[in-house]
């Protein structure tokens, strides 16, 4: 397993300061950035032209969410925005295998997501075109939600499938990530942990995402 890394979602931050916003939270390893289009999931955020904005506002690198369906088309204007990582919905993309290749290519580490519902047995052999696999441990299209503790057999099962590829792959998750819930998640074995609410919410984001890394690494 890699070491623990933690990426605050910035959708639960104020919309109308965003670089502000992220300038609270400079122990950040990633800046999590939700896009979604109102059709893969039942809400709006952004789209390509704010994420470069906000990439330019930062030294921290992106790690953008895609929720947007046609994932094929548009996940490379993400690596073109200047996110360091990129991650599109299995559910949402017809290529899975180009499309990571053509992230990677792009010059970005190639994600991809699982929805609660998705297995992952289907993509076992994807493992090594992947530089991070996101199980999501919500619904995505929210932040807020409480976490899904029906997911932790996937990401225990997907921890076995990388150790059995030998692959260094990433193992993301996301969704009602908090203090009560990230041991869970370290324990069955993800490495990067998303947090939206748990930050954002906290008096002091920084020094939330240093007591989420010490449980994690507890
Ligand atoms: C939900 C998003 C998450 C969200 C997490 O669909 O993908 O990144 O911001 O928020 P919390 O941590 O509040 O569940
Ligand atoms: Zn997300």
């Amino acid at each position: 397993m890699g070491h623990i890394q933690i990426t605050p979602s910035i959708l639960n931050a104020d919309f109308g300061n965003l670089a502000a916003e992220v300038a609270r939270i400079p122990g950040a390893d990633w800046v999590h950035v939700d896009v979604m289009d109102n059709h893969f999931v039942p809400n709006l955020t952004f789209g390509p032209t704010m994420v470069e904005a906000l990439a330019r506002s930062t030294d921290t690198p992106l790690d953008a969410h895609l929720m947007i369906d046609d994932a094929d088309r548009n996940a490379l204007s993400y690596v073109d925005a200047g996110c360091g990582s990129v991650t599109f919905h299995v559910e949402a993309c017809k290529a899975p295998v180009r499309l990571a290749r053509e992230i990677r290519k792009a010059g970005a580490r190639a994600s991809m997501a699982l929805k609660p519902a998705t297995p992952i047995e289907p993509y076992e052999d994807l493992l090594p075109e992947l530089d991070m696999l996101l199980v999501m441990t919500v619904e995505p299209g929210f932040g807020g939600q409480k976490f899904l503790d029906l997911c932790l057999p996937k990401i225990r099962r997907a921890r076995a499938l990388m150790d059995k590829h030998g692959v260094e792959t990433w193992l993301q998750v996301d969704g009602g990530v908090s203090l009560e819930t990230i041991e869970r998640c370290a324990e069955a074995g993800a490495d990067v942990f998303v947090a939206g609410s748990a930050v954002y919410s906290a008096d002091d984001p920084d020094a939330m995402i240093a007591a989420l890394r010490d449980k994690a690494a507890s």
